[in-house]
């Protein structure tokens, strides 16, 4: 559901080099009765495929043959369409838009502007965070994560959780390719507006993902913990560099934080923490599923920084609902997905 965008678009692109889920029948909005390929040229064995009407998937049964329903649709729609989707002998949704992520429904109130109340059993879908996993796998409707969130969450955690950052004053400055806001036309998104500058948006805490973070990172921490987001909108067509920093733990040095991460990490295939003498660039993660991590300890502000680069379309949205697929059926939890970027 969600053919057509962006997000869709990566989906389709990685389940067609998985080795084993297959791609059912397509779904969009505008583009339903036309041809995938007038969209996603770069999809060549997909190319005769046709885009059908969302309501179509939802009233003629095809759902119910599926094992995964993946949702790329816009906030606010996908708590619609999930909810007319048989939880009793329905496929498994994996929901990669906003709609069941927020486990507070006043904050869905207050940063997504609408009154789409937040409904069901939904699991946060972001393995690599603590005890994730086991509940990942025995669920029947994952939301995916936001990508902002996606690695601000899998820097920032380990340390709130092992008690190296202290759980207050976090700060966040992210900046983001212009995908990130999907498909559809906006003079904002114009080369001409984009290209040569860098600038940031919803400043002042009103990006919609600043609860997302602040959930899950307040989980982390097991106290309330509020955060300070500013996003930059940054000329690439994918990737976000995070840099978030909080006050660190009396005596906390750098090799502590790094020591900390590696540990968590140290069995993870998604997530890397880089050699002590480099940062992560969004170049490196193009196309991955891959989270690139660093961390240092600021001793004159007196705060940890860690700094995190990932692909908003792979590790940041599609690849993230392949991996928990992959997770909920049992498969192996990097089946069609890749660790290694491209470069240069
Ligand atoms: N882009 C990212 O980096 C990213 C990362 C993580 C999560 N996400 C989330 O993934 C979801 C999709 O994002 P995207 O970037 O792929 O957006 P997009 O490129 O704008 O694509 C939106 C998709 O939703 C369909 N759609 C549009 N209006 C609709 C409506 N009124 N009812 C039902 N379907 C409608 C579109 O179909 P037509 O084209 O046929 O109209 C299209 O397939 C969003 O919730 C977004 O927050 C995106």
């Amino acid at each position: 559901m969600g053919a057509s965008g962006y997000a869709g678009g990566e989906l389709l692109r990685l389940l067609c080099g998985h080795p084993t889920l297959s791609v059912g029948p397509l779904f969009g909005a505008s583009s339903a009765g036309r041809r995938i390929s007038e969209t996603h040229r770069h999809l060549p064995t997909l190319a005769g495929r046709m885009i059908e009407p969302i309501e179509s998937g939802l009233w003629s049964g095809a759902l119910a043959e599926a094992d995964v329903v993946f949702l790329a649709l816009p906030q606010g729609h996908s708590g619609a369409v999930a909810a007319q989707i048989s939880q009793e002998r329905g496929p498994v949704v994996i929901d990669l838009g906003a709609d069941h992520r927020l486990a507070d429904p006043d904050a869905w109130v207050t940063y997504y502007g609408s009154d789409t109340p937040y409904t069901g059993e939904w699991t946060y879908g972001l393995p690599e965070l603590p005890g994730a996993r086991a509940l990942i796998a025995k669920s029947r409707q994952i939301a995916n994560p936001g990508c902002y969130p996606t690695g601000v969450a899998l820097g920032m955690a380990p340390l709130l959780v092992d008690g190296l950052a202290v759980p207050r004053d976090v700060v966040v400055v992210a900046a983001s390719g212009t995908s990130g806001a999907g498909r559809s036309a906006s003079a904002t998104m114009l080369g001409s507006e984009v290209m040569g500058s860098l600038s940031a948006y919803k400043v002042g805490g009103s990006h919609q993902h600043t609860p997302e973070m602040a959930q899950t990172l307040s989980r982390a921490a097991g106290t309330p913990l509020p955060v300070s987001f500013t996003p930059v909108l940054a000329p690439m067509p994918r990737g976000i560099l995070a840099t978030t920093s909080a006050p660190c733990a009396s005596g906390v040095t750098t090799d502590d934080v790094r020591q900390c991460l590696l540990d968590n990490y140290q069995h993870e295939l998604f997530v890397r923490v880089l050699d002590d003498d480099q940062w992560p660039r969004t170049a490196d993660v193009l196309g991955s599923n891959s989270v690139h991590l660093q961390v240092a300890v600021d001793t004159v502000a007196e705060r940890v920084v860690v700094v995190s680069a990932i692909d908003n379309l792979v590790k940041g949205a599609a690849g993230q609902a392949v991996q928990n697929a992959n997770i909920v059926l049992g498969l192996d939890e990097g089946a069609g997905l890749v660790a290694e970027g491209v470069a240069p």
